[in-house]
């Protein structure tokens, strides 16, 4: 690698960046969800909300979405996460690990690996929230 060129994003991860896949807009009432998971991350203090819809006879993830404070990478990580889990059951959506969210989306800028735990870290949160109510 060149140096410098681990400040480059990916084209995967602008595109992710620019077109959010299952972004929530507006106000949480728009998305009828199951349960939610928030976190914060506390490297940078950004904040990640995540929605799920999830099916009791399969335990699969039928339809997610999300929220964020956080920076661009932490935007594409969790569009790609999101991409990864939905139709996954529970156990298969937290075997998704930041590595396979790095990978999906060709590498991010190794300062900014940790951006892509926020979502990962909602996500889990949303599950144990689930398990644990139902
Ligand atoms: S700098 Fe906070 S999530 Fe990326």
């Amino acid at each position: 690698m060149q140096e410098g060129q681990d400040w480059i994003y990916s084209d995967i991860v602008k595109d992710h960046f620019l077109n959010p896949r299952n972004y929530l807009m507006g106000d949480e009432s728009n998305f009828d969800y199951d349960v939610s998971g928030i976190v914060g991350n506390p490297i940078c203090g950004d904040q990640m909300k995540m929605f799920l819809k999830i099916d009791p006879k399969t335990d699969k993830i039928t339809d997610l979405r999300w929220k964020t404070y956080g920076c661009a990478s932490a935007i594409a990580s969790t569009s790609a996460l999101s991409e990864l889990a939905k139709g996954k059951t529970l156990d298969e959506a937290l075997s998704i690990t930041a590595e396979d969210i790095d990978d999906y989306l060709g590498k991010l800028p190794k300062h900014k690996f940790h951006c892509s735990i926020l979502g990962h870290d909602a996500l889990r949160e949303a599950i144990n929230k689930y398990r644990s109510t139902s």
